[in-house]
């Protein structure tokens, strides 16, 4: 059996992918997750003795510092992790003829651009986050083994820390929220990540180096973050009644500009992907963010996961 060996599982996108892999086996692999005591990402060394033991054909690798703010004060940290660890990750995978799926971020844009955003298009990261993601996958280009490098943007789901969350909490407990509106991107499911990642292992052909290179892969359609958390609180409060949750203390949501909320890292205005060249190479297309969205929100239970 090949093996993949795939980090981060108690992140959101690795834990959807363990679950969604797990559900929809690949016909002749077998998964090797690994979590932060298994493989130390600090750590090269230790990065490379996993790698070594599990030889794996392939390297599925969504964990990342992914603390935003708290990267422009720990940017070693940050670069290590980002950086230095998928350096090390390629490496290793090139010395044993692997490949790698690798994660980036809308971060890797300043969000100047007027329009939506392609592969091709200039990258600036604004913050030291989406520096960090950048040099990583600097590094794994570098590196010249056959790779796709995934951006994705605004990643939420039913498990972990996220936007949707923190508005559910929020809307638990305060009567108005003042949430951004001036700032456009695409939320994307981790589950939605999970089932496109699952189609592209049926179709992506390691070998063909045609292939090799990055991809957008986000959910269709875009918003504010204010209609995001719009959308969260109404979808909410549809499926309150069906589940009987608990009644949301908030009456008002107002739309801020970014310049009123301050925070240590700069985002993006403009975090758009276009998604056309995963389509066109693979076929891979994601749904409607509404829709991911949808299946999220009945996977929530309040008082559990909320
Ligand atoms: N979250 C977003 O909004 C977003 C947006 C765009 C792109 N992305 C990219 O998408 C990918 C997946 O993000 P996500 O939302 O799933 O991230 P996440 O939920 O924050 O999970 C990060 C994962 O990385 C692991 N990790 C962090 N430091 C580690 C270390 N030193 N050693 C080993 N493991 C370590 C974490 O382990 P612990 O649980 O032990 O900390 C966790 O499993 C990342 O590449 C991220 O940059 C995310």
């Amino acid at each position: 059996m090949k093996k993949i060996l795939l980090t981060g599982v108690t992140g959101q996108v690795g834990r959807a992918l363990q679950r969604h892999l797990a559900q929809f086996p690949l016909a002749g692999w077998q998964v090797v997750a690994c979590d932060r005591q298994q493989m130390d990402l600090t750590a090269p060394e230790h990065i490379r003795t996993v790698v070594r033991e599990v030889a794996p054909a392939l390297i599925i690798h969504p964990a990342a510092y992914t603390a935003v703010d708290h990267a422009e004060s720990e940017s070693a940290l940050a670069f290590a992790i980002n950086a230095t660890a998928p350096k090390v990750l390629a490496e290793e995978a090139a010395r044993l003829k692997a490949g790698m799926i690798h994660f980036s971020t809308d971060y890797v844009y300043d969000g100047t651009k007027a329009s939506v955003y392609v592969e091709t298009d200039k990258v600036n990261p604004v913050s030291v986050y989406g520096a960090s993601k950048l040099a990583g996958e600097d590094a794994i280009r570098q590196v010249g083994l056959p790779h796709l490098i995934l951006r994705t943007s605004w990643v939420y789901g039913a498990d972990g820390k996220n936007f949707l969350k923190t508005i559910l909490r929020l809307a638990h407990t305060r009567e108005s929220m003042r949430i951004v509106s001036d700032q456009h991107g695409a939320p994307t499911s981790d589950a939605s990540i999970a089932q496109a990642v699952r189609q592209l292992l049926d179709v992506w052909e390691v070998e063909n180096s045609d292939h090799t290179g990055v991809y957008h892969l986000v959910n269709r359609g875009e918003t504010s973050w204010f209609g995001f958390a719009s959308a969260i609180v109404d979808k909410y409060q549809q499926l309150a009644t069906d589940y009987s949750w608990p009644a949301l203390a908030v009456k008002e949501i107002a739309p801020i500009a970014a310049a009123e909320y301050p925070t240590p890292a700069k985002r993006p205005s403009n975090s758009k992907l276009s998604t056309e060249k995963l389509a066109q190479t693979f076929g891979v297309m994601l749904p409607a963010w509404q829709e991911s969205l949808d299946q999220v929100m009945h996977r929530l239970t309040p008082g559990v996961n909320v």
